[in-house]
């Protein structure tokens, strides 16, 4: 049996020391079922496919509690034939991070145990493990300096190894860029279980790992990344107003300004329908401005006087209540709530993104508010606005290419809770025809998409063998032109492929 040659591998392995039952479980363990399922998002792919093209679950779940035992099982995974996956948070949107489609075997790697973060204020810098999570972060971060924080997503839960290998940004990115773009050193293991950091990787590698998208260059082990500076007040507000209300003017008038802000200045646009037999949409102006109210107001008045913004609306806290309140909880909950990995509240979900690059007119946006509309359950689209530091970087700069000239990201979401195959295969074709009624009003050539809301749909490697130019179809859409350097880089760095996935770079040829 597989397991067992893998176990007998890793005990003979000088580097792993720690009895390996320990920390090796397989399916036949009573604690299996809950380490595979215990970070994870979307219960969707359990129902959303037929038994033969059902998704796979680890032969293994090995949680290493140090770096030689990850070098062992890269070695031992590949002498047996097998295949690995790296879980760092687990909020893949496909669950690649411990689902498989390849009918291969596969030892999951679960990374939740390596998660130190080292903050050295000194040079304003911060050494964190892959396993640890934005809460434990901006946590650990708030502990250490009132006045320092990262820019990186709204979801605490989300794991830094993920996240950052696909880029990860969140309500400071029009002011700092992503959260790959603050990195400034790695330590990366390769597919000959070799041990590099930022000098022995070289260039070329350390500039695929910051937006290429996990698991195709090797485990992430550790980022060190730069702390940024925050003021001691920031604010907050979140404006909501139906169809009815005049939301859809709203949003004409937000389109041309919210990428030409003043950078300190965030305002997102949530637009849902409003749940089972939802009459209406409602668009929420949710904004973060790195400032008090006293400097918001002008701006605001300035700028977008049409949303009636008062002082009475914004809510002034310090950086890490609004990490707590952007992450669902209250500003004024226990800072601890950050430290939370296990998500309570699963539903399953389909989503999606793409890229605005000119406003999308009226009649647009009535169509995408009928569609809403249709939805008997939560369907909702996330408009996240970039300019700002965002248009300065170059898209060759790092790997993640999303840069000038894209007014906002979208995200489209669908979520329900009864998740049976046809709940799925409803759901998933309502999102399929949102997608489709988008393509007038988004970017195109490529048709852009971000790697970190992954997307089966965009198209997949074959299990064995992907060619450059059939994966270019989806490579494109995540990386634009730096999809061909880091295919290459892939080449130079991975030559028999051992990391890959069903999105994962193919090799250049
Ligand atoms: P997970 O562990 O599932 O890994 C994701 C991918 O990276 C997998 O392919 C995995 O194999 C690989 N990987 C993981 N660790 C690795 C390592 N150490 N070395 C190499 N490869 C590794 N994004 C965003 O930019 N801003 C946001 O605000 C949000 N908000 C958000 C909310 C919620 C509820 C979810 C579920 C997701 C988001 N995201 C997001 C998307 C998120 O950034 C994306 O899912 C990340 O890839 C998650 O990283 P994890 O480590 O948690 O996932």
């Amino acid at each position: 049996e597989q397991s067992v040659s893998f176990k007998n591998c890793m005990k003979s392995s000088a580097g792993a020391a720690t009895s390996i039952e320990t920390i090796a479980l397989t399916s036949s363990s009573s604690q299996y079922e809950q380490a595979l399922q215990s970070f994870e998002q979307n219960p969707r792919w359990v129902n959303s496919s037929s038994a033969s093209t059902s998704p796979t679950t680890p032969l293994v779940i090995l949680t290493p509690l140090s770096a030689s035992q990850i070098q062992a099982a890269i070695l031992c995974t590949k002498k047996l034939g097998m295949q690995i996956r790296v879980r760092s948070g687990g909020h893949d949107y496909e669950g690649l991070s411990f689902l498989s489609y390849s009918k291969a075997p596969f030892v999951m790697l679960d990374l939740n145990k390596l998660r130190s973060i080292d903050i050295n204020l000194a040079d304003e810098t911060a050494w964190v493990q892959a396993g640890a999570t934005l809460g434990e972060l901006y946590y650990k971060i708030s502990k250490a300096s009132a006045l320092h924080g990262f820019p990186a997503g709204l979801c605490p839960s989300i794991g830094l190894g993920g996240h950052i290998s696909g880029g990860g940004f969140g309500t400071m990115l029009r002011k700092f860029g992503t959260a790959a773009d603050n990195v400034v050193d790695a330590t990366i293991i390769d597919a000959n279980g070799t041990i590099l950091d930022r000098k022995s990787m070289g260039e070329d590698l350390f500039w695929a790992i910051r937006g290429g998208g996990g698991t195709s260059f090797g485990v992430v082990l550790s980022w060190k990344i730069k702390l940024v500076r925050v003021p001691p007040v920031v604010t907050a507000f979140n404006v909501q107003r139906t169809v009815a209300e005049g939301a859809t003017k709203l949003i004409l008038k937000w389109q041309t300004i919210a990428d030409k802000l003043p950078e300190d200045l965030f305002i997102r646009v949530v637009a849902q329908n409003t749940g089972a037999n939802s009459a209406t949409v409602q668009a929420s102006f949710n904004s973060f401005f790195l400032g008090g109210i006293d400097r918001l107001m002008p701006i605001m008045k300035q700028s977008f006087p049409e949303l009636g913004l008062q002082a009475k609306d914004c809510t002034e806290m310090t950086w890490i209540q609004s990490a707590l309140f952007f992450g669902g909880y209250s500003k004024d909950d226990a800072l601890e709530a950050l430290l939370d990995r296990v998500t309570t509240f699963k539903s399953s979900f389909k989503a999606k993104s793409d890229y605005v690059t000119k406003p999308i007119p009226e009649a647009g946006l009535e169509g995408i508010w009928k569609l809403l509309l249709k939805e008997d359950v939560l369907a909702l689209l996330i408009m996240d606005p970039y300019g700002g530091r965002m248009s300065e970087i170059p898209e060759s700069e790092i790997a993640f290419p999303h840069r000038k000239g894209n007014l906002y990201n979208i995200q489209y979401m669908v979520k329900w809770d009864v998740n049976t195959a046809e709940a799925s295969s409803r759901h998933v074709r309502w999102m399929t025809s949102l997608y489709s009624y988008m393509t007038p009003y988004v970017s195109n050539s490529p048709r852009a998409a971000y790697v970190n809301y992954r997307d089966l749909d965009i198209g997949t490697n074959k299990p064995d063998n992907t060619s450059f130019a059939e994966a270019s179809v989806w490579g494109v859409k995540y990386f634009k032109a730096n999809f061909i350097r880091l295919s290459q880089i892939k080449k130079k760095v991975d030559p028999r492929n051992f990391f890959r996935n069903e999105q994962s770079i193919p090799l250049f040829s």
